[in-house]
């Protein structure tokens, strides 16, 4: 078991939203291995409640809330509903997001079908990707960040993306939602530390879940959704402001980076045409 990092009673005490699948799922089963107790939110009940019977068999303890993080009224009451159960809160994983709206059914179909490319653009997807994205985690900031204040402090962890670095095709408002995440979390981290508050920036590169199911074109250094959780809580917990993984694709995006323009286009270009997977 992890001790929680103030030496305080009882397991380390751990939301994740966005839990009932990939990363979320795979961060709150890796939590529950440590012995901690997580509370897993989603909008889908049942994959949640297969997701606490793992974590349990994992030897953790778990709870559901069903929420939807794009409405602020349910995400405070689920916030409520977890401080009745809970003295305190150690560490919030925020980590619900949306590739591409309800409308489309897969980041593939998404892609394909321009509602986020500049030849068709549909500012209703813009929106809707913003709102989970972004909104999704300023819900939660205000009632877990009180809530923690009243304890000794915490650490609160967000789901951005490499593909802030905008090297990813037909997908701006996707990559709009992650950089605003990304500005959010350094733009706050100073008076966060202030109170006690750490704040870490986890950003995946490619990983294997029903995200990226389906999709066509090249997705270099792809990983399971297990090896990005094991990246992600080891980071959270040794207080690092960010966490970058898998590092060989974070090393591809450094270079992309620091190479001229027209290549880089080029190179996005080439990550963007479809691959024979
Ligand atoms: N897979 C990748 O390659 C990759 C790369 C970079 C970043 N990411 C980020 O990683 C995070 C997790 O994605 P994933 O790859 O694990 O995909 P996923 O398996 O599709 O998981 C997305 C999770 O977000 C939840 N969610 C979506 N909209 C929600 C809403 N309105 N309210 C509450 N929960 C909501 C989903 O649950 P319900 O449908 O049950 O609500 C699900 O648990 C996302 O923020 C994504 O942008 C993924």
């Amino acid at each position: 078991m992890i001790a929680n990092s103030r030496g305080m009673a009882g397991p380390l005490r751990v939301l994740v939203t966005g839990a009932s699948s990939g990363i979320g799922a795979a961060i709150a089963r890796n939590y529950a291995r440590r012995g901690a107790q997580v509370a897993l939110l989603a909008r889908r009940r049942e994959p949640l409640e297969e997701v606490a019977a793992a974590c349990r068999a994992d030897g953790g303890e778990a709870s559901v809330l069903v929420c939807d993080v794009t409405q602020k009224a349910e995400v405070a009451a689920a916030v409520g509903a977890l401080a009745e159960q809970w003295p305190r809160i150690d560490r919030a994983v925020l980590n619900a997001g949306v590739a591409w709206s309800d409308g489309a059914r897969s980041f593939a179909e998404c892609c394909t079908s321009d509602a986020q490319n500049a030849a068709a653009f549909d500012a209703g997807t813009a929106a809707e990707i913003m709102t989970t994205n972004y909104l999704g985690a300023v819900y939660f900031l205000e009632p877990v960040l009180a809530w923690m204040r009243q304890g000794s402090g915490g650490r609160i962890a967000f789901t951005g993306s490499m593909a802030a670095d905008g090297l990813l095709e037909r997908s701006g408002p996707y990559v709009a939602s992650k950089a605003a995440l990304r500005a959010l979390v350094e733009g706050m981290r100073p008076d966060a530390c202030a109170l006690n508050i750490g704040l870490t920036l986890l950003e995946p590169g490619f990983v294997e879940t029903g995200m990226t199911e389906g999709v066509r074109y090249r997705m270099p250094f792809l990983i399971s959704a297990e090896r990005a959780a094991e990246a992600f809580v080891r980071g959270i917990e040794d207080g690092k402001d960010r966490v970058r993984a898998p590092w060989q694709m974070s090393a591809l995006v450094g270079v992309a980076r620091l190479v001229p323009a027209p290549l880089r286009a080029l190179g996005v270009r080439w990550l963007g045409r479809a691959s024979d997977r």
